[in-house]
């Protein structure tokens, strides 16, 4: 396993596998501070692809002024030890000017499907997204990019980028991984006291209670809201920031729900930490349900 710091060299290492070696590369990207979820990632990287690469890049631009960017968990060497078991063949691990170069100036924006959910919370996080995810796939030219499905409306932005810039890499998406209490895996949770990461499973429950009320028959997105609401106020330590009931596509607002998939995502604060999650309706299931036993 190689550690990578420089774009250039990253550049023609993927160059190399593309033209000489004719691999498929696989490109996990991260913000360090692995846990499981990201491991569920590299798993499927390796089983798919002939070569692959994680890179661990904490992003300034996709962080607003009030945001946890400089207090966000960084560690290399635990991330590097994380890796080792997984074969994975590079880290590719850049300082802020080699991906942001003096005078960097070009920003990618995925015009409405940034503006609502997370990016009405977080103005300009998809922004940030969005160009740090483009200027990654032109370095490494993935054939594939494993993301996450905790960040539902992240993977919702990089699908239609790739799909409107013709990038030439396959978007892969694998469930979110849970503590056995349904608390979705997060780096962020390390910021969580104990109180508080029990009381934070109470997302997963009123998301799960939201599927019940549509399995049952509910198809009123304002009710389906308003049981999940409910359920997370009801937890003192919980501070809810927004429920939504939207198109799992265009993120499109719904007040009823018909036959296609919808997506039912939740922000709350426990203490200081904020945390996402969401939980997709109508959708055939894979089985998969990612809990950690
Ligand atoms: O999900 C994340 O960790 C980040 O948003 C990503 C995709 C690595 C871009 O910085």
């Amino acid at each position: 396993m190689e550690i990578i710091n420089r774009r250039q060299r990253m550049n023609s290492v993927s160059r190399k596998v593309r033209r000489e070696l004719d691999q498929t590369m696989g490109l996990v990207p991260t913000m360090g501070a692995l846990h499981e979820g990201h491991l569920s990632l590299v798993r499927e990287a390796r089983r798919m692809c002939d070569i692959v690469i994680v890179s661990v890049f904490v992003n300034p631009a996709q962080f607003g002024p009030q945001e946890d960017f400089t207090r966000y968990p960084r560690d290399l060497t635990k991330d590097t030890m994380a890796l080792s078991d997984y074969s994975v063949d590079y880290i590719f691990a850049p300082p802020v000017e080699e991906m942001y170069p003096k005078n960097f100036s070009t920003y990618v924006t995925v015009e409405g499907l940034s503006e609502q959910l997370e990016g009405a919370a977080r103005p300009g996080h998809f922004r940030g997204v969005a160009t740090v995810l483009t200027v990654l796939f032109n370095i490494v030219r993935p054939d594939f990019a494993f993301f996450g499905q905790k960040d539902a409306q992240q993977t919702i932005v990089v699908r239609r980028l790739v799909r409107d810039l013709a990038c030439d890499t396959e978007i892969v998406v694998l469930p979110t991984v849970r503590e056995e209490s349904g608390l979705a895996l997060s780096s962020r949770n390390a910021y969580l006291d104990k109180d508080e990461r029990r009381a934070a499973s109470v997302i997963y429950r009123a998301l799960e209670h939201a599927e019940a009320a549509f399995l049952s028959g509910e198809r009123n997105a304002k009710k389906i809201a308003e049981a999940v609401r409910v359920q997370i106020e009801a937890e003192p330590r919980a501070r809810l920031e927004y429920v939504g009931v939207n198109d799992a596509e265009t993120l499109d607002k719904l007040e009823r729900l018909d036959d296609r998939p919808a997506i039912v995502s939740v922000a709350a604060y426990f203490g200081k930490t904020r945390l996402i999650d969401n939980i997709i309706l109508n959708r055939v299931r894979s089985g998969a349900t990612g809990r950690l036993a």
